[in-house]
């Protein structure tokens, strides 16, 4: 199974450790990344959404118009648009990228940041919530007969859409999150299901219950499984950890200086963050149980931002940090999403140097697998006495 390579998109250049320097929307930067990403072997961009952040479908459809194989992943939460309306966005946007696009459900982990936009529905009912918006959209996007809905969150008539995606029958469902409700919503119906990079035996456990909740929902395939990590290499791994330290320390100095991505979360009793978010509560658990696992994973990243999100880190050389994300792929991961703590320079960086070890190694695996296959196809088949 070929590997696939998920990068970043961003409007301006902030990150955890920089403080930005751009506008959030930067026509020029914003190119700049992706064409880094484009040129340097990455197969797809995220571009994420914030409550307050520039709307990521018009910057993926300028994105989209100016390059010509970068594949978009675009995050979009239900609770901002009706699922027609979002269905005929996304529909008119994989036209303009001629069949380039994957969406990314969000169904929100923060109540705070979901009230921000007016959703003060709890998460589970959140997440009932995107299991109906999905369903829409994937009927929007291929009933070519109107239709009538009569849900718990929707409820319309006689809609047909007139603009139908490029890739048939529909593009690609990604979906994300940690919680019981999200393995159900998302092993129901998502394509891709993607995970925050954690130990690898936590991680085999993420997968289970994906699968598991695939089958109960009837399913005869499997969503295809993501995981993210925020690498940091050097030429040796003395230099690797120097700055993988230095950037723990860029980090905090950033957050006491009030500055960084904002917390999602409150205090609890006693004063203490905690998220409210499974995946977050998982990443921060993780960390209070150890700094290193595996071969390369580093969880005072994930510590240091509260466990907001993507934020383990894998330290070492390219050939270090390649051999750890093949331990991901041999456990059936095959997308990789990676983000570095300087956007631009790390996506050129891991793309010269991660991407092409990774591919020729996943090559050769994929070609060892069809040679077994290929043999015990020809084995004489044992006859019983
Ligand atoms: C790969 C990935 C990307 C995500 N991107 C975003 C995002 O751009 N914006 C956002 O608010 N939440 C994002 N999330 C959060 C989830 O969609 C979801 O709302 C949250 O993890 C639910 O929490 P749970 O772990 O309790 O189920 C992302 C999650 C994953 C796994």
């Amino acid at each position: 199974m070929p590997v696939e390579f998920l990068g970043i998109a961003a409007t301006g250049d902030g990150s955890e450790t920089t403080a930005r320097t751009t506008a959030s929307f930067d026509r020029d930067y914003t190119l700049r990344l992706g064409r880094a990403h484009e040129d340097n072997g990455w197969d797809r961009v995220l571009f994420a959404y914030g409550a307050g952040s520039p709307d990521p479908a018009p910057a993926a459809a300028f994105l989209a118009a100016k390059l010509d194989r970068l594949q978009i992943l675009l995050a979009h939460r239900p609770n901002v648009s009706y699922p027609t309306f979002a269905a005929k966005t996304f529909a008119t946007l994989d036209r303009i990228s001629d069949g380039r696009l994957t969406v990314h459900f969000i169904t929100g982990g923060n109540d705070h940041e979901q009230q921000r936009e007016g959703d003060f529905l709890t998460k589970d009912q959140r997440y009932d919530r995107t299991g109906e918006y999905i369903r829409i959209v994937k009927r929007a996007w291929t009933s070519t007969e109107p239709f009538d809905h009569e849900g718990e969150h929707y409820r319309f008539r006689d809609f047909v859409s007139d603009v139908f995606p490029v890739q048939q029958p529909r593009p690609g469902i990604s979906f994300g999150g940690s919680s019981p409700a999200a393995y159900a919503v998302g092993g129901a119906e998502a394509d891709v299901y993607c995970l925050w990079g954690e130990p690898l035996a936590r991680t085999a456990e993420q997968i289970e219950a994906v699968k598991t909740a695939a089958a109960a929902a009837g399913r005869t395939d499997v969503p295809r499984i993501q995981v993210a990590f925020r690498p940091i290499i050097a030429p040796t791994e003395e230099l690797a950890w120097e700055k993988a330290h230095r950037t723990v320390a860029a980090i905090h100095a950033r957050r006491a200086g009030g500055g960084g991505p904002l917390r999602r979360g409150g205090p609890g009793s006693d004063g203490a963050f905690r998220p409210e978010n499974t995946g977050s509560q998982r990443l921060l658990e993780i960390a209070a149980a150890g700094e290193r696992y595996d071969r390369a994973l580093w969880t005072p990243t994930a510590a240091a931002t509260g466990g907001a999100g993507n934020s383990n880190a894998l330290v070492g050389t390219p050939e270090t940090v390649a051999q750890a994300l093949l331990d991901y792929y041999d456990l059936g991961v095959d997308i990789l999403s990676a983000r570095g703590y300087h956007l631009l320079d790390d996506a050129i960086d891991f793309g010269r140097y991660v991407i092409p070890i990774v591919r020729e190694e996943v090559a050769k695996r994929d070609a060892e697998k069809a040679a077994r296959a290929e043999r015990d196809r020809h084995q004489p088949i044992a006859v019983q006495a």
